[in-house]
């Protein structure tokens, strides 16, 4: 079986699920070497060396919902709650246009009522008024109502994250409170696109619970879905977490070893998507973030928010770059860029080539 592995690997055939599963179950080291080696060489052929910036801003951890394992959830009584004024986001955004970052991510909290609405949308044309358009923004701010995704839309974001964190309902719900509805996060990404932004989504890797053959799965739902962009990272424990709290049996490195074999196996079944080298990986390992570019991801979100509030906004525990500001953290990721021979694309907004080509079938640009 393994020999056939390589050649399909090697080849321009699909894999099938059972393969997907059995390269991220491998023990067999020449295996999952030739995993990454191919997973390289589908991103250099359909994407290039270039990594993109995202720059995110985590303005609020005030949060509606009670993820089990996420650390600003709502009953987590611990946590200092924020919410950026609105100048320190905006001297944020314009940090990272005169910077030269190509776009932005604004990221907080899940909230719906008017009042974040409207602060959401007003920060949103600010940031577009003051870097006169050329600032791209991203959302990553959750469930909302189909008009809330229309205004913000208008007000000039362009795409939005929402990761559905497992493609198993059954699992889905053992992670999330009874009130926490797989289908209308499954519906928003619906909606979402036919809003026109680009989507993004992804998932948590080595949840408890969270078999190879869910993570294959989620590739699957990737797919079918034609999502654009993917942000995944490894789950991490958070000790004020009912989940963080029961973990017992937490491995760092295999969280990372399999985060990064789910970027291979998703960069070699979707092609020209971006694909994050997320900071969940990096909190576990400190070359994280390289070994996820090497391992097939082409985006890199550098955190940009004030260092004052960062100590507050902890989805989980050993998050990297708590002291750094935003130059510095900019200086150490040049320099771990071109550590592995890639180049940042500056003032760039990065679409995905997925993405340039689903407008173009469909006649939009
Ligand atoms: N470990 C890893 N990722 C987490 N997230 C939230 N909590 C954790 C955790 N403990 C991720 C979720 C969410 C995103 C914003 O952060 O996938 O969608
Ligand atoms: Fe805030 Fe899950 S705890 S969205």
């Amino acid at each position: 079986m393994t020999g056939d592995i390589k050649a399909i690997l090697r080849s321009d055939t699909e894999l099938s699920q059972a393969q997907i599963v059995e390269l991220l179950d491998t023990e067999d080291e020449a295996l999952r070497n030739c995993l990454m080696e191919e997973a390289y060489r589908v991103k250099l052929q359909q994407v290039g060396k270039e990594v993109y910036l995202r720059g995110i801003i985590e303005f609020s951890n005030r949060c509606s919902k009670d993820c089990f394992y996420c650390g600003i959830r709502r009953s987590n009584r611990q946590v200092e709650r924020f919410t950026m004024p609105r100048e320190d986001i905006i001297r944020a955004a314009l940090w990272a246009h005169d910077n030269r970052y190509g776009s932005l991510v604004l990221q907080a909290g899940e909230r719906q009522d008017k009042d974040f609405v409207g602060y959401v949308e007003g920060l949103i044309q600010e940031i577009k008024e003051t870097s006169q358009g050329e600032l791209g923004i991203t959302l990553s701010l959750g469930e909302q109502s189909e008009s809330t995704y229309q205004r913000w839309f208008q007000a000039g974001a362009h795409r939005y994250l929402l990761r559905i964190e497992t493609s198993n309902t059954a699992l889905y719900k053992k992670l999330h409170p009874q009130d926490h509805d797989p289908t209308v996060r499954h519906a928003c990404i619906a909606t979402l696109r036919s809003v026109g932004y680009q989507v993004g989504t992804g998932v948590m890797i080595g949840l408890p619970g969270q078999s190879s053959a869910d993570l294959a799965r989620d590739i699957a739902y990737f797919k079918t879905h034609d999502i654009d962009m993917i942000g995944m990272g490894p789950y991490i424990v958070h000790q004020q977490t009912p989940m963080g709290a029961a973990a017992d049996d937490f491995n760092p490195e295999r969280q990372v070893e399999l985060s990064l074999r789910m970027i291979a196996l998703t960069r070699i079944m979707l092609k020209d998507v971006n694909i994050a080298a997320t900071t969940a990986l990096q909190a576990l390992h400190p070359q994280g973030r390289e070994m996820g570019l090497q391992a097939g991801a082409n985006i890199i979100m550098p955190n940009i928010t004030d260092t004052q509030y960062r100590a507050a906004y902890q989805l989980y525990e050993g998050k990297p770059c708590m002291d750094e500001n935003a130059s510095l953290c900019r200086n150490c990721l040049d320099r771990r860029v071109t550590s592995i021979g890639e180049s940042i694309g500056l003032g760039k907004w990065g679409d995905s080539p997925h993405f340039a080509l689903r407008t173009k079938e469909a006649g939009q640009s």
